[in-house]
């Protein structure tokens, strides 16, 4: 199905629908493999994504015709490999921006790319790049939101929410897209004129605990600290008794996500 309803110059223009499908991401992967070449902007959607796939090999469940799992298809050549996590930025303030237009209050960005609401999950980004050699051949950005379902599986209810859990109505899956396709093409133009810091600024300003002394695993020790900031690479910087310290992704573990 094609929907050329959107208000953008190109994402989300060329929206196929899928009944099923095991993972947005996947099908993505496969047309830019093995089809002609694919529109910048495509989005890929699905009502029932049965082998949903998170971060650091994670499953991503969601619960058939009442969430959004679609895969967006950009191709940021202007991007030198090395800033990649700008685009994360990019993608992460989209997504913001555009819940904030529903949800007024209370919606962060927790590092790198989770959605929280209030200490909750309410959705994250798996980006795969597909790279021949040094530059983009496909920037694959699968993204997973819970709008209606209001019955999380008992390990993730205090963890989850949805749209419809905060806003205690149902909302409608496309008109969030919408906004959240018009939304990341916004910053993905910023992106490409080249003001870095500014990305980099308005994104740390909405990360989830921000400023706030809060307490972190690392390699099985707890320490308490705050985060002051993020660099261009995606290192996490915490200040942690005076002294400023840089950590990966997967180096590093929120404690206390509820608060
Ligand atoms: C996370 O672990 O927080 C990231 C979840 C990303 C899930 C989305 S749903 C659409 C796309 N297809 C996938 O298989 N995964 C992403």
């Amino acid at each position: 199905m094609q929907n050329n309803t959107f208000s953008t110059l190109f994402v989300g223009q060329n929206l196929i629908k899928l009944l099923e499908v095991d993972s947005t991401n996947n099908f993505i992967k496969d047309l830019v493999s093995n089809s002609g070449p694919l529109t910048e902007g495509t989005v890929i959607m699905a009502d029932h994504q049965f082998a949903g796939r998170g971060q650091q090999s994670n499953v991503w469940h969601t619960e058939p015709g009442l969430n959004l799992t679609f895969s967006l298809y950009l191709k940021p050549s202007f991007l030198p490999i090395s800033k990649q996590f700008l685009l994360n930025m990019a993608v992460s303030i989209g997504i913001r921006n555009a819940l904030q237009l529903f949800i007024k209050e209370g919606i962060k960005i927790k590092w790198p790319n989770d959605i929280y609401h209030n200490g909750r999950k309410m959705g994250g980004v798996l980006i795969e790049n597909i790279l021949a050699g040094s530059t983009y051949k496909a920037s694959i950005i699968g993204i997973g939101l819970n709008v209606n379902q209001s019955v999380f599986a008992p390990e993730l209810r205090d963890r989850a929410t949805s749209m419809k859990g905060i806003l205690q109505a149902d909302v409608n899956l496309i008109e969030v897209l919408a906004e959240i396709c018009s939304n990341i093409e916004k910053q993905y133009l910023r992106l490409k004129t080249g003001n870095h810091q500014a990305l980099v600024t308005d994104y740390v300003s909405g990360l989830y605990k921000f400023d706030t002394p809060a307490s972190y695993r690392q390699n099985g020790e707890v320490l308490e600290g705050k985060i002051i900031g993020v660099t261009e690479a995606g290192m996490l910087v915490l200040l942690i008794k005076g002294e400023i310290k840089e950590y990966n992704f997967k180096e590093i573990e929120f404690l206390n996500h509820t608060t």
